[in-house]
């Protein structure tokens, strides 16, 4: 399969430009999910420069969509490692060939179900309220999968349940997420843009 969308001209940066320009990376039907399901740039320049606060941090994206976070994030962050976790094989795919186009080392996609990954391998954590499309009512990605109430409450937790085993001075950005409270033992230390990005370091 090949990518209909040429590269853009000029400086590698140019990708990350803006949004629309950073899209083009993927095939249309994609692009048409960005406003709803990716991190704008400027929420991942943010979010990944509090997780990549140490070098060679491992910081993990959970529910990583066509990477879009983890390739930001190893733009602004060259000196961490971005690892994304999703279910969905085509986003994994493009993920891929979008980090190949941008010649990234440091990003890791994986085709998998957060349930089955050992988080232990992991420094630092990014979550865009991935599981949302679970509840009725939400806008879907797709309609391959099957959406429930139950694997909404089961995902989130998992999720708590693992990110509560993380040693001290773990940190989590979470956006779009209604939670006031963290997973216990986690504190909020800051939040922006309009407090939907938060940020959280445990204790
Ligand atoms: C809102 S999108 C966010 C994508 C990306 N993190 C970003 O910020 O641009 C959430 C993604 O999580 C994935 N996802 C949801 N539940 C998952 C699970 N249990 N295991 C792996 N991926 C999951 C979805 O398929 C979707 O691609």
């Amino acid at each position: 399969m090949s990518l209909t969308t040429p590269a853009l001209p000029g400086h590698p940066d140019k990708w990350f430009d803006s949004d629309l320009n950073f899209h083009h990376l993927y095939p249309l039907y994609i692009q048409a999910l960005a406003q709803k399901h990716w991190t704008p740039l400027k929420v991942v320049q943010k979010a990944s420069k509090f997780l990549a606060a140490v070098p060679g941090a491992r910081i993990l994206d959970i529910g990583s969509g066509p990477g879009k976070f983890c390739l930001g994030g190893s733009h602004y962050n060259p000196e961490a490692f971005f690892y994304g976790i999703e279910q969905r094989h085509d986003m994994v795919f493009y993920a891929t060939i979008a980090k190949e186009m941008l010649g990234f080392n440091n990003v890791t996609f994986i085709h998998g179900n957060l349930i089955d990954l050992d988080f232990s391998q992991y420094d630092h954590f990014y979550f865009f309220n991935s599981f949302y499309e679970n509840l009725p009512g939400t806008y879907k990605i797709d309609n391959k999968l099957t959406y429930s109430r139950y694997l909404y409450n089961q995902y989130n937790r998992h999720l708590y349940r693992q990110l509560e085993k993380m040693p001290a001075g773990t940190r989590l950005a979470t956006y779009h997420c209604a939670e006031e409270e963290g997973p216990e033992g986690y504190l909020l230390v800051d939040t922006a843009i309009d407090h939907l990005l938060k940020f959280w370091i445990k204790v």
